[in-house]
C-alpha cells in the first residue's frame, strides 16, 4: 500500500477519482495528505470529507519558495509519503523539491503534451483550433509540463466546443487515467529510462 500526498489550489475533482480509487481498492494505496496553497480551495473540503488530513500553507509567509517548501517537506515526512500526485496545483515547485523527490512526483496535464503547456491548456487549444487535445500523465521535472510520460489519452474538440464542455469531457478522461497511472506506480510496473516509461504487462 503506497501512501500518497495530493497537492491542490482548486476544485479537486482528480483528488476525488483518486480518493474513489483507493476507497475502492483500484488502487493499493491511500491518500494520506492534501496540501494546498489556497486556503479557499474546496479540494481541501473533499479531503476533509474523506477524513484525511490537509496542510495549507500560505506560501506568502515565508522568506522564498524553498523556506515554503521546506515545511511541505516536513509534513511529507512526517505522513512516510512514497508518492505525490499534483492535481491542479498551480505553484511552480522549485528544481530543490523536485529533485529531492525523482520519479516520486506526478502531474496531470489537460492536453496532449508537448503540446500546450502550462496553466491554460484546454483554452490554448480552443483558440489555436486544434481538433484533438487529450490529458496526460507524467513524472514531474525541472522543466515544467516536461517529464517523462506515464499515460496519454486523446479527447477530440467539437464543433462549437466551449472551454466547459471541452473541460467536462477532459475531466472525464483525467478521472480514469490519474487513477490507472497511480496503480502503475503502486504495482511498481513502471521502468523509466531517459524520457521513456515503459510499462511492465500485469501477470
Ligand atoms: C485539471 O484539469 C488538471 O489537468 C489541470 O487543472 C485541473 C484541476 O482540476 N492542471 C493543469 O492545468 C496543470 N497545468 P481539479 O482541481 O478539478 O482536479
Amino acid at each position: 500500500m503506497i501512501r500518497i500526498a495530493v497537492f491542490c489550489s482548486g476544485s479537486g475533482t482528480n483528488l476525488q477519482a483518486l480518493l474513489d480509487a483507493c476507497a475502492a481498492g483500484t488502487i493499493d494505496g491511500t491518500v494520506a495528505l492534501v496540501v494546498s496553497d489556497r486556503k479557499d480551495a474546496y479540494a481541501l473540503a473533499r479531503a476533509e470529507a474523506a477524513g484525511v488530513e490537509t496542510l495549507y500553507i500560505d506560501p506568502r509567509g515565508f522568506a522564498g519558495k524553498e523556506a515554503y517548501e521546506e515545511k511541505v517537506i516536513a509534513a511529507l515526512d512526517g505522513h512516510r509519503i512514497d508518492l505525490i500526485c499534483l492535481a491542479g496545483y498551480m505553484r511552480v515547485l522549485s528544481p530543490f523539491f523536485i529533485r529531492r523527490y525523482k520519479h516520486k512526483i506526478l502531474n496531470i496535464h489537460p492536453a496532449l503534451l508537448p503540446a500546450f503547456k502550462g496553466g491554460h491548456a484546454i483554452a490554448d487549444a480552443l483558440a489555436f483550433g486544434a481538433k484533438v487535445t487529450g490529458v496526460t500523465v507524467h513524472f514531474a521535472t525541472e522543466e515544467l509540463d516536461n517529464g517523462p510520460i506515464i499515460l496519454q489519452e486523446a479527447v477530440i474538440i467539437k464543433e462549437g466546443d466551449t472551454p466547459e464542455t471541452l473541460l467536462e469531457r477532459v475531466h472525464a478522461v483525467e478521472h480514469r487515467l490519474y487513477p490507472q497511472a497511480v496503480q502503475l506506480i503502486a504495482r511498481g510496473r513502471l521502468k523509466v529510462e531517459g524520457r521513456k516509461v515503459h510499462i511492465a504487462s500485469s501477470e
